[in-house]
């Protein structure tokens, strides 16, 4: 079993939870070791959402600041470039071990900084103060990597963990005391903020989370390559998607984190030539906060899919944008992050459906498949090819995953059992010609949000189609 990176292909929700989830059963059942599951960049802006049996009861858990392996007992680990949020870290982490009792290792890398409440209220500060919103998660992703590339006013785990702890944090809160009293008028819950009122608030809240996290901090790079060398299996678990990237993404619309898997490697300290890069594309994108989409279907299709998907982010509620399939940006994501394969996810929720795709752009007149700084200038120019599909007969309302399932594990199960010769006719199309275009084999087609509800194209980690043709 190869170790993997799992990243989104398009603006986040791609489904990546669900994939890797099932990526750490495979691993479990190929060999009896450890396998780990490392987040590698962003924050709690993220929300991996996982539908696990549990007496055969499907149980939706949700990771903002925790590594997705906790549902699956996995170790886990915490790698420098992250947002690190202790608080919802240890939330996340006891809601896991009382509900699946879990107990495996968990590695803190000494370096990752720490993302504190501070840093919300200036994100909320700077959204207020914005005439272009980027309609952020308010979860301090921006202030957080801004203060990683100041240095100063970093606080990394080791010093969270250390003696200097309270020393360090006055230091830093003096330098953003400006920042927080002007946030004072924007923002109604911080309206009675006094610097050293907050200092004191802050070491109330953290001095019991330090004391149950120090025993985890550990120089992660080295304890990684040695779980290599021992042969366990590790599993990179990416956040947000390829179109948020700090540098690759839609500028000004961008969260702030370096995202791609060769990144993500880098930052771990691990060989490229011992993983596979699997890129997780839902069928169509969706976009929550502000930023154009180049295929936004305000008609009927992206209505009724926002409704019936349940489209809605599960960090903060809002509503998801639903677009028509782009591959002009799923291609642009393949060749970014060196993918080895991709899985294709939520077929289930467009069945029935005639799905039209975006091969190119019309920019200034020309017909372009590159994806440009500004989106904006871009018009989708889509192929005379349309796709439908069916799945089943019976409730195509997805919204909710749990109730869902009552009706649907079973149909889920047999076109799961039916395997790549079961695919209907119109997704089979879809899989071929986007394989065709975008030049990396799809592996896997998700039906269903729970663990298994996953096609597999390939037999034992060799896809059918091999990589090589398409180089
Ligand atoms: P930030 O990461 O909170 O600064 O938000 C920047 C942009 O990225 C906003 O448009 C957010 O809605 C979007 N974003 C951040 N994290 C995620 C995610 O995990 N899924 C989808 N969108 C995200």
């Amino acid at each position: 079993m190869p170790n993997s990176i799992v990243v989104g292909m398009l603006w986040g929700d791609e489904g990546k939870a669900k994939i890797l989830d099932e990526l750490v059963q495979e691993a479990k059942e190929d060999n009896n070791q450890k396998v780990w599951v490392v987040r590698f960049q962003g924050g709690p802006n993220a929300g991996h959402t996982m539908c696990v049996r549990k007496d055969d009861e499907l149980v939706k858990f949700v990771t903002h600041a925790a590594p997705s392996g906790l549902t699956s007992n996995s170790e886990i680990a915490i790698g420098p470039h992250t947002a690190f949020d202790t608080e919802k870290f240890m939330k996340e982490l006891n809601e896991a071990r009382e509900l699946f009792n879990y107990d495996a290792g968990i590695h803190i890398s000494e370096r990752v900084g720490i993302l504190f409440d501070y840093h919300r209220i200036i994100d909320g500060l700077q959204e207020a103060k914005r005439k272009n919103k980027v309609g952020t998660t308010k979860s301090g992703i921006g202030p957080f990597y801004m203060d990683n590339a100041n240095r100063a006013t970093r606080i990394t785990f080791a010093d969270y963990v250390g003696d200097n702890f309270h020393d360090k944090l006055k230091e830093v809160l003096k330098q953003k005391n400006k920042d927080l009293e002007e946030a004072k008028s924007l923002i109604p819950e911080f309206e009675d903020y006094s610097l050293s009122n907050y200092i004191e608030k802050l070491i109330a809240v953290h001095n019991p989370i330090r004391e149950e996290l120090k025993e985890f901090v550990c120089r992660l790079e080295y304890r990684l390559r040695e779980a290599l060398e021992n042969g366990e299996n590790i599993i990179g678990e990416g956040a947000q998607g390829t179109m948020l990237h700090v540098n690759m993404g839609t500028i000004p619309d961008v969260s702030s984190s370096h995202l791609l898997a060769p990144e993500g490697l880098a930052s771990l300290g691990l060989p490229r030539r011992a993983f596979k890069i699997y890129g997780i594309e839902k069928i169509y994108p969706t976009r929550v906060g502000n930023g154009f989409m180049p295929t936004l279907a305000e008609d009927e299709f992206g209505v009724e899919t926002q409704k019936n998907s349940g489209e809605a982010g599960a960090t903060t509620g809002r509503k998801r944008r639903v677009g028509y399939p782009d591959w002009v940006i799923s291609k642009y994501a393949a060749m970014l992050n060196d993918l080895d394969g991709i899985y294709l996810t939520r077929a289930d929720c467009v069945q029935d459906k005639d799905l039209k795709v975006c091969t190119a752009y019309e920019i200034d007149g020309q017909e372009i498949a590159e994806v440009p700084l500004k989106l904006e200038i871009a018009k989708p120019f889509y192929s005379d090819k349309t796709y439908r599909w069916h799945l089943w007969d019976g409730t195509k309302d997805l919204s909710d995953p749990l109730k869902a399932d009552k009706e649907l594990a079973e149909k889920r199960k047999s076109l799961v059992e039916a395997g790549r010769d079961g695919l209907p006719e119109g997704l089979r199309e879809f899989v071929e010609n986007h394989d065709e275009y975008v030049r990396v084999p799809t592996i896997g087609v998700s039906i269903g949000p729970a663990r298994g509800e996953t096609i597999k194209l390939y037999k034992k980690y060799r896809p059918l189609i091999q990589r090589e043709e398409f180089v």
